[in-house]
């Protein structure tokens, strides 16, 4: 699917006006209408530098996988983040398996006089033990002594820094009761301020609650509150446990669990590729802190959760393996599981005993491909998911090549995964752009964190590397420090520059991904970050819009393409690459053209297009994108998330020659449509034998 540019920004903003993201027609002719985006105007005394393109030159295809997304559990990016659970710990385990347990963020409501709360380990689900034992001490029939307040008493979670409620919306609240009392419990949705915004009593039954067992009901919001906190609580004296509390929106992305403006957000970019879950999140400081994929498949009341001791939060793992290859599929992304080798910050298993780490490892390829009828492709199938999910890569770790045990470690998964499914492709963590590896791969993993002007002059990072060996996979790029901020113009422009440079040597770079991809701002654990959200907000930081620029590159030609200016005019700024991409769905053909600006002198780009007749240029689907600010630091925030985003104009002098100014410090995009009918005869030939070279 081809997706233009105009569409993809009106896309965005019409997500920061509705709340349920829906891109509606109204929101796109508002979008079409409006008068914001006036193109830049050409200023006669600014330098013409020249850029020849011939359209009908074969080119070269360039991955369909070369821009995709990296999804770590950093940040809270899934926990309190992505995932829609608005509950935090929701199963009381978050100081372990030992009681007490850390409860909070739960907290008691009522006096110590009228209640008391704390953890045992009496919970139904043996892989998550603990449960939270409320005794109420008050009693509303009390009328002397002891009557517990109005609302009653109990605990409530605040969820992430809040839960956002929205009035009209659906809230599906679940956990699991046990008291053999006769009462009523109030579970309601209550704002920062204290007012109820839905309530809901359910009446317990201390017969046939004697032992566990799980209630579900769905709240209906009657007003709004970002910040709002679940709350259950009675006014009868007794003791009650509860456990495994969990409240989800029901409208998720594709109904799947997905915060929906998140996920809209990368899925507009249309991804190649999803590398998930980590990252050092895979590694853990120490090994029983790593990530395991099998602690994070099943039941959400069986996942144990994990403390992440990289990135120093409690996970109840409601994201966990399972939702990484759902998340991929849901956004048209090949899915690249990284998966923990047997070694974290601290420590390294020995090869000689890593064997059942690379049968944990087999089994979980199996929970994602394997048949309905085997073991774990079983748990995938009860899970909702018969089919099996395109696992075509795996990571053997992050950023572990120069720990010990790395290369003998890497080679008995690389033999044990290759020999039971040759299709998969291995990504080693040893740097491969330097020198040959000296073991096998089909691609390696290349991290590159730097500042504005060193990312810039990297866009030739691959330009010498040997074309022979494994591939490239820039799977973590950025700009950091004080050149970002927390996500400056400056940074996403020497980004571009960089990914327009992959783009050139992507015959031999094959993948690359942003890194980190989110950012709960009430936990920022890492700077910069594509996505900064909270509660109920969401914005794109200059670097996410700058991989709007590349999103229609996945699988396109690259044309050769040259740049000319007068003798005068220095060209060591300038950055650009052409590219004719399809449209499957309307079969017509795109040349983009992009250009990156990253002097202070601005530019007139004069566009001379051959091998292509005037009368295919069609202006009507032909656009100018354009990414600048007015101070090179200058980032986005809640209050003006559209601060520096791209503007978008028609581009009405579309044809075979025409000029479009080019500001200093910007990033641009041509994207001129090229009409199917009419096409001479000669370009018919040209592109017959360039499908023919393709098969
Ligand atoms: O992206 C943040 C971290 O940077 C990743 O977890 C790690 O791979 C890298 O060091």
């Amino acid at each position: 699917m081809f997706t233009n540019m105009r569409t993809l920004v009106a896309r965005h903003r019409c997500v920061l006006l509705t709340a349920a993201g829906t891109f509606g027609l109204l929101c796109l002719l508002a979008v079409a209408l409006s008068s914001r985006f006036s193109a830049p105007s050409l200023n006669q005394i600014t330098p013409t530098v020249t850029l020849e393109v011939n359209v009908s030159d074969p080119g070269r295809q360039m991955p369909a996988t070369l821009f995709g997304l990296f999804f770590e559990e950093i940040n809270h990016a899934g926990s309190g983040g992505l995932w829609a659970e608005l509950v935090q710990n929701r199963g009381f385990e978050a100081g372990g398996q030992d009681t007490p347990s850390i409860f909070e963020p739960w907290y008691k409501i009522g006096s110590d006089a009228q209640v008391i709360i704390g953890t045992e380990r009496s919970s139904p689900f043996n892989r998550n033990p603990v449960a939270l034992k409320i005794t109420v001490l008050c009693d509303n029939g009390d009328e002397n002594n002891n009557k517990c307040p109005k609302g009653g008493v109990g605990t409530a979670n605040p969820g992430f820094w809040g839960m956002n409620i929205i009035a009209g919306s659906k809230y599906q609240v679940e956990f699991w009761l046990r008291s053999s009392n006769t009462f009523n419990l109030s579970v309601a949705f209550i704002s920062a301020n204290g007012a109820v915004l839905t309530l809901e009593i359910v009446s317990v039954d201390g017969k046939s609650n004697r032992d566990w067992s799980k209630q579900s009901i769905v709240l209906t919001a009657k007003s709004t509150d970002h910040y709002a906190r679940l709350s259950l609580t009675t006014g009868t004296k007794g003791e009650y446990w509860i456990d495994q509390v969990s409240a989800m929106p029901t409208d998720t992305f594709k109904g799947h669990g997905f915060r929906k403006e998140l996920a809209t957000m990368i899925a507009d970019l249309k991804p190649g590729f999803l590398r998930f879950p980590g990252g050092c999140y895979v590694e853990g400081v120490r090994l029983a802190n790593a990530f395991r994929w099998r602690d994070s498949v099943g039941d959400y009341e069986n996942r144990p959760g994990h403390y992440g001791d990289v990135w120093n939060y409690w996970s109840d793992d409601g994201f966990g393996y399972f939702e990484g290859l759902q998340l991929a599929e849901d956004i048209g992304a090949a899915p690249i599981w990284v998966f923990n080798n047997g070694i974290s910050h601290w420590e390294s298993v020995p090869t000689a005993e890593i064997g059942p780490w690379v049968q944990d490892v087999l089994e979980g390829i199996e929970f994602a491909r394997g048949p309905v009828n085997s073991t774990w492709g079983a748990v995938r199938a009860q899970m909702g998911h018969p089919d099996p999910f395109p696992l075509l890569y795996v990571a053997v770790g992050n950023e572990d090549c120069e720990k010990p045990y790395y290369r003998g470690n890497y080679m008995e998964f690389y033999k044990a995964i290759k020999l039971m499914y040759p299709d998969i492709e291995l990504i080693s963590n040893c740097d491969g752009s330097r020198g040959p590896l000296d073991h096998p791969a089909d691609l390696y993993d290349y991290h590159i964190y730097t500042t504005a002007n060193n990312l810039f002059s990297m866009r030739h990072s691959f330009d010498r590397t040997s074309r022979v060996g494994p591939k490239a996979f820039v799977s973590e790029y950025a700009v950091v420090g004080a050149d970002s901020g927390t996500g400056s113009l400056l940074a996403s422009l020497a980004e571009g520059a960089f990914l327009i440079g992959l783009e050139l040597n992507s015959d031999i770079v094959e993948m690359a991904s942003y890194a980190p991809l989110f950012v709960n701002a009430n936990d920022r654990r890492w700077n910069p970050d594509a996505i900064v959200f909270n509660s109920w907000q969401q914005y794109g930081t200059p670097s996410y819009w700058v991989q709007h620029f590349f999103k229609n590159s996945n699988g396109a030609d690259l044309l050769p393409s040259t740049v000319k200016a007068d003798s005068s005019t220095s060209l060591a700024m300038l950055v650009t690459s052409a590219v004719r991409a399809h449209n499957t769905s309307s079969g017509s053909d795109y040349l983009i053209v992009k250009a990156v600006n990253y002097g202070s002198n601005p530019l007139n780009l004069n566009l001379e297009v051959s091998g292509v007749s005037a009368n295919r240029f069609n202006a009507t689907e032909s656009y100018i994108m354009l990414l600048t600010s007015a101070g090179l630091m200058d980032e986005n925030s809640f209050t003006n998330p559209a601060k520096v985003t791209p503007q978008v104009t028609k581009a009405t002098n579309a044809g075979p020659s025409m000029e479009v100014a080019l500001p200093a410090y910007s990033i641009l995009a041509l994207q001129l449509g090229l009409n199917t009918i009419n096409r001479s005869a000669e370009e018919v030939v040209q592109i017959t034998s360039r499908k023919s070279l393709r098969q």
